[in-house]
């Protein structure tokens, strides 16, 4: 299968791409860190959407459109839509660093690979631009710079793809969890009278993990691996109704799993709680 060449080969890439990853991981958290309303905006919270996964598809289109009008010798619109698609392509570039400054462990490694491909894409559609300034009479050398930074494009969306195909970055933890309205007993540390105030603990539910939190008579639930990346949310702390990550700082509201705040883009899933004649709990998953 040619996936497992490919992956090989974006994996063979580790001697520089995990330095240069960890590098860039440093100034962008030193970057995002104190302007987090912006990162949230880029990572895609307003929306509850990945926003970098669909931006990208705007200058892949422009590029595309780049060869056709070159194709019909359209020399005029061909260069305006070459700089519509450059720009397309640092603003797409610039969303995705929101994304990037979260990646850890292999999804690092391969966001690196997919970052740098995509910059010397850049400079080879600006080497393009470069050559078409002036009209030249002869374009074979402009065309042929895009026809090469359009392969670069297309290698570099493949590794970004892996990324969220292959990885999972980006993608909602829960994305198979079914809703389930049964009422299922909660199996906890404790006796359920003894849940402490205010603070996060870990219970089973079936085969899920909850995390609880008792706020004077209510039991609030969640459940326990962050919709982001899977972070240990009864590892978290509580902040102003919600719960937040230990991992990347994502907080869900803990009455109904609502996202508070990124870089997650998606809503925790949250239970109903109630309690049982011989002192336990059940809890089923609301309905969202
Ligand atoms: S795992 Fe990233 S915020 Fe929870």
């Amino acid at each position: 299968m040619l996936a497992r060449f490919l992956t090989r080969l974006i994996d063979g890439q580790a001697a520089w791409a995990r330095p240069f990853g960890d590098f860039n991981h440093r100034w962008l958290l030193a970057l995002f860190g104190p302007i987090r309303p912006v990162k949230d905006f880029l990572n895609g919270t307003w929306l509850g959407h990945p926003v970098h996964a669909a931006v990208t598809d705007v200058p892949i289109g422009l590029f595309t459109g780049v060869i056709l009008l070159d194709l019909l010798n359209e020399r005029a619109a061909a260069d305006a839509v070459l700089v519509l698609g450059i720009l397309a392509m640092v603003a797409a570039a610039v969303i995705g660093l929101a994304d990037y400054t979260d990646t850890d462990g292999t999804a690092r490694l391969r966001a690196t690979v997919h970052g740098t491909l995509m910059v010397v894409t850049l400079l080879v559609y600006l080497l393009s631009l470069a050559l078409r300034v002036g009209n030249p009479v002869d374009r074979t050398a402009p065309v042929i710079v895009s026809l090469l930074a359009y392969g670069l494009i297309t290698a570099g969306a493949y590794v970004g793809g892996d990324v969220v195909y292959a990885l999972g970055n980006m993608v909602s933890r829960h994305a198979f969890r079914g809703a389930g309205a049964k009422w299922l007993p909660v199996e906890l540390p404790m006796p359920a009278s003894e849940l402490p105030e205010g603070t996060p603990t870990k219970a089973k539910l079936g085969v899920n993990n909850l995390v609880l939190v008792r706020m004077g008579t209510t039991i609030h639930a969640l459940h326990e691996q962050c919709a982001h990346a899977g972070g240990p949310l009864s590892a978290g702390t509580i902040v102003d109704g919600c719960i937040q990550c230990p991992w990347h700082g994502s907080r869900f509201r803990l009455e109904n799993g609502y996202l508070a705040r990124g870089p997650a883009v998606y809503d925790q899933p949250a239970y109903e709680v109630r309690a049982t004649e011989k002192g336990g709990l059940e809890a089923r998953r609301r309905s969202t």
